[in-house]
């Protein structure tokens, strides 16, 4: 059997990189490893999160993956520098999509939505160095909660959404960084509360980095079935059924 890629978030959100890795990569094989017994991991300190972290991603070197995704910006602020650093396999990691966010600043204001952790990390803070310019950064509290109990397009996920944004709003806004990968199912209760508001998310760009790191090691299969695997650290009754649902969303 060809060797797998393995993916991992604190929780579902995940998914979203999942479902694009997928459409980009159609002939590999990934195991998915949501922590969602331990998520939210936004509310914890770096050193928690990596401990979470170290814990996951053991478990994906047992089954000989052969590069690393992680579908978590916050995760990837707390230890992927560390990953990079002690493994010999290849580390994707994401962040939230200022650079990109940055070109569309047209006068207004730029609001990246990301957890608190990832907001407070110094990572983040070289973000904003380079690209802040016109970026406020809102902590989207309760917001992972909200989708990892499944709550997408409903009037629970307007209201949390609702909480974090509204104070912000009343300001012209030429963009949403969605910089979290749970956010990315709260799309569609997003655009009614901030309708014709561009949302810019780092899917796309990290997926397509994942391609392009195969490519370059010699390491992607161009032929032949693909995949998926889900795991979770949490109530699997609950969360494989969410898992599957939102591959489809
Ligand atoms: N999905 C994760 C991210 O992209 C974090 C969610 C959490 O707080 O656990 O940042």
């Amino acid at each position: 059997m060809f060797r797998p890629i393995g993916i991992f978030d604190s929780g579902v959100g995940g998914v979203s990189v999942l479902r694009d890795a997928m459409a980009l990569l159609p002939h590999e094989r990934f195991l998915f490893y949501g922590d969602n017994a331990n998520a939210p991991y936004g509310l914890k300190s770096p050193e928690e999160i990596r401990a979470c972290v170290r814990r996951v991603v053991d478990e994906l070197l047992q089954r000989d993956v052969k590069a690393l995704v992680i579908a978590c910006n916050t995760a990837t602020a707390a230890a992927a520098k560390e990953l990079r650093e002690t493994l010999a396999l290849p580390v994707i990691g994401m962040e939230p999509a200022l650079k990109p966010a940055h070109a569309l600043l047209h006068g207004g204001q730029i609001l990246v939505l990301a957890t608190p952790a990832t907001l407070h990390m110094e990572k983040f803070q070289r973000l904003m160095a380079l690209y802040g310019e016109g970026a406020v950064p809102v902590e989207g509290r309760g917001l992972v909660e909200c989708v990892e109990s499944g709550h997408l397009d409903d009037a629970a996920a307007e209201a949390a959404l609702r909480a974090v944004l509204a104070p912000h709003l009343a300001r012209p806004t030429d963009a949403i960084v969605l910089g979290c990968t749970h956010y990315l199912f709260l799309r569609r209760a997003l655009e009614r509360i901030a309708p014709g508001i561009p949302l810019v998310d780092g899917n796309l760009g990290t997926v397509r980095q994942l391609r392009h790191v195969l490519e370059e090691r010699g390491l992607l299969r161009a032929a032949g079935a693909g995949g998926c695997e889900l795991h979770t650290t949490g109530d699997a009754e609950h969360f494989l059924p969410l898992m599957q649902r939102l591959l489809r969303a």
